[in-house]
């Protein structure tokens, strides 16, 4: 044991020695990213998955199993060549153990659950007649106190048409109009629709809520209609609680510790299934990269990883990271770049941006358009974990290759597996993505200064409101279709 320990120190020192003179340019880091090896981390991810019940989610063992892989390469392998920390926050973790929705025959509904969902009595749940409620198609139905003027829903199961506006905006009216839950019936036909998030700040403030398949609804409107009650019975068992998750750093010890090139990717699936391009694609890109530049020296900015937590429960990793930077430590950081799904199946190449965005975004496109790939500009929408760093004005852009049909038709579900992967297009954006960071470390020429509005007032609520405001304008731009990106977002 001694011997080959002292035999792998001196491997080891023989290995940065003879490379660390090595200086770091775009051709080399180009070079260095292959598909072999993200295919290898992506397999890790899978198994990691696989292991602990089909998931990476935020405050499962398949998350700290995720933290822990990085950790076994920035901590341990480069551990000459990257500081890294593991920074720690509680956020409230929801599960729905059961849900079901029976009808006024005895018949079992389909039906799926929200995230942050309440709980029903049990084992028996609600039982009840339903009222029906006004439809607005324009504004949403069901989300503005006018809309609930006279509608006396006490000890009923109130019957609400899903989107446009937020589910939990309907389900806090309800409460306050006496309903005992929602049933709540999509907007759209069939049974494949978007699991919508009510947020961890709405628990105790909403009642609980199934959601049906429009056709369902509409037939037990027909029903109420003619004047026949429906009595149907909901049951939830859902659980919310604190638990403890975990943002993963690591910087290069190369570098002016004043001026930092960042890229992040979050670390986090849905619970629905193991997010190997949502975002194993991003995670592996930025990891391959990581396992590039700790090879080389001579670059004069220092070069950050970020792997974040819980961006599925509503970018929370990363929001915590930049609320919690100190203005003088948010100037330090000179450019961000964000990294979620790149490598979707049927592969868009849209880079987004925002007024402070620099040459971020030219530095991908040329590279995407010398390799033959059409580029799409998109603002930023608020979907993904640049918002933190938007919000302290830091330069920032972002590739993503598209979520859901025709993009992405497992996004968010169990089959975003290793068969959901366009393998040439995360070769190519992590390519990339490589190149941009080699010219960043290397020169700022074309970033723009942090755009500082309100130094030292960026607290929480700033944040959230920011937040809500981004979301509204995501939710206004997508007209209320289940496309969105963060799950935030679906209504
Ligand atoms: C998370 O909550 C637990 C239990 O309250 C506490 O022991 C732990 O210190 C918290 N962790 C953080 C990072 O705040």
């Amino acid at each position: 044991m001694k011997l080959s320990s002292a035999w792998a120190a001196s491997a080891l020192l023989f290995a940065s020695t003879g490379l660390a003179t090595d200086p770091l340019t775009a051709d080399k880091v180009e070079a260095d990213i292959n598909t072999v090896e993200l295919q290898r981390v992506l397999y890790s991810l899978n198994q990691i998955a696989k292991k602990n019940g089909g998931t990476r989610a935020f405050g499962t063992p398949g998350y700290k199993a995720s933290v822990d892989f990085i950790l076994e390469r920035a901590q341990t392998r480069f551990a000459r060549q990257m500081d890294t920390f593991v920074q720690p926050f509680n956020w409230t973790y929801d599960e729905t153990l059961q849900i079901a929705v029976t009808g006024p025959e005895g018949e079992d509904v389909f039906v799926i659950s929200p995230q942050y969902n309440a709980a029903t009595p049990l084992p028996g749940g609600i039982t009840a007649q339903l009222i029906n409620t006004p439809v607005n198609d324009e504004t949403g139905s069901m989300c503005l106190a006018e809309q609930w003027e006279g509608i006396d829903a006490t000890g009923k199961l109130a019957l609400v048409k899903r989107g446009i506006c937020a589910v939990s905006d309907k389900l806090r009216f309800a409460k306050q109009h006496g309903a005992l839950g929602v049933i709540l019936y999509n907007q759209t036909p069939g049974t494949v629709y978007a699991t919508p998030t009510l947020g961890a700040e709405n628990i105790g403030q909403i009642v609980p809520v199934g959601i049906i398949p429009l056709e369902v609804g509409q037939a037990w409107i027909a029903r109420l209609t003619a004047g026949q009650p429906v009595t149907a019975t909901l049951l939830v068992d859902a659980i919310a609680e604190e638990r403890e998750t975990w943002n993963v750093i690591s910087e290069t010890k190369e570098g002016d510790p004043n001026k930092v090139i960042m890229l992040g990717a979050h670390l986090d699936s849905v619970q629905e299934g193991p997010g190997i391009n949502d975002d194993g694609s991003g995670t592996a890109g930025i990891l391959e990269i990581m396992g590039s530049v700790k090879k080389y020296k001579g670059f004069p900015h220092k070069i950050r990883f970020a792997w974040w937590a819980a961006e599925e429960s509503g970018l929370v990793g990363s929001l915590h990271y930049a609320e919690n930077l100190a203005p003088a430590e948010a100037d330090k950081i000179k450019y961000y770049f964000n990294y979620d799904m790149i490598g979707s199946p049927v592969p868009k190449y849209e880079i987004s941006s925002y007024e402070n965005s620099g040459i971020g975004p030219q530095l991908l496109e040329d590279y995407l358009v010398s390799n033959g790939r059409p580029v799409e500009y998109a603002e930023f929408d608020g979907r993904s974990d640049y918002v933190g760093f938007v919000e302290l004005g830091i330069p920032a852009t972002a590739l993503f290759t598209g979520a859901e049909a025709p993009w992405d038709a497992c996004y968010h579900q169990a089959c975003d597996d290793l068969d959901n992967i366009d393998l040439e297009a995360l070769t190519v954006n992590t390519k990339a993505a490589a190149r941009a960071l080699a010219t960043l470390a290397h020169s700022l020429d074309g970033v723009p200064p942090r755009a500082v509005t309100t130094p030292n007032l960026r607290g929480r609520s700033k944040m959230s409101h920011q937040f809500k405001r981004w979301a509204a304008l995501a939710d206004h731009a997508s007209h209320g279709h289940m496309c969105s990106h963060g799950k935030k977002e679906v209504v």
